[in-house]
């Protein structure tokens, strides 16, 4: 648990680059997708003047997007272009190298053209669920993560990786990864800040019966990180270390 949303946001880089340090040492790529709404953007700030992050390790990564609401790049509500405006127009990441949703797109056709992206760039155009190396995710105050809503049929497996979800606010068209895609990833981070969220903290951290999408995401053999601050750990006062957890079990770090 974080003080503030700042100091969240530097948890959270620090997250990253020793995951994206690590792969890109390895002489790997370093795949990552992204969500959106507003309590990344001051990570994304961090990151986008990370010295730890050297123009190889950008040169090795790929960016991806967890959901995009179906507007132009351009609409003040489009993840990609907040993502774009505060982060990927300061690194040195090859334009190839960032995989945004295909949001112009009817929603439908661009669910389709984004998950052939993703099977093609994870190799698993016959099957198989693509491996990121992290996932970073918001959550609604509704127990929402990416754009997988309380009351939508969650995709079991064998399902698709891409789908197109009509909700959220605003209520638009959306595309969004599956839950198998995010429970597939070595590394998870859920960001959640403010205290309207601190239900989902509780349900995420198995204090209460509530069971809303947040609380699915359960990485199949990697590990997720709840990165809080105080406001959204009201719920005890004195709220808690961050949380990495491992299939089901939480642990204190
Ligand atoms: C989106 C996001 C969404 C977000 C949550 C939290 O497109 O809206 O991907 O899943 O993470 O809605 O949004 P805030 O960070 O703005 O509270």
């Amino acid at each position: 648990m974080k003080e503030t949303s700042e100091d969240m946001a530097g948890a959270a880089a620090d997250l990253y680059a020793a995951d994206c340090l690590r792969v890109t040492g390895e002489g790997r790529n370093f795949t990552v997708a992204l969500s959106g709404g507003k309590t990344p953007i001051d990570f994304f700030a961090l990151l986008a003047v990370d010295s730890r992050l050297s123009s190889f390790a950008w040169k090795k990564t790929h960016i991806f997007w967890v959901d995009e609401r179906c507007v132009p790049p351009e609409d003040a509500g489009s993840n990609y272009g907040n993502a774009k405006r505060v982060l990927l127009d300061h690194v040195p990441l090859d334009p190839g190298n960032i995989h945004r949703m295909p949001s112009e797109l009817p929603p439908e056709e661009g669910a389709f053209f984004y998950e052939r992206e993703l099977r093609k760039f994870f190799d698993c155009e016959t099957g198989g669920i693509p491996r990121f190396d992290l996932i970073v995710l918001g959550a609604g105050a509704d127990g929402h993560v990416a754009s997988l809503f309380p009351g939508y049929e969650l995709s079991a497996e064998g399902g698709p990786l891409v789908v197109p979800v009509k909700g959220g606010q605003p209520d638009v068209w959306r595309l969004t990864l599956t839950l198998p895609v995010l429970n597939s990833a070595e590394h998870v981070i859920i960001l959640i800040s403010g205290h309207e969220k601190a239900p989902v903290v509780r349900a995420l951290m198995g204090k209460s019966t509530w069971e809303p999408p947040a609380r699915r995401i359960r990485p199949e053999s990697g590990a997720l990180y709840l990165v809080i601050d105080r406001a959204a750990a009201e719920f005890e006062g004195n709220g808690s270390t961050g949380l990495s957890a491992r299939k089901e079990g939480f642990r204190e770090n």
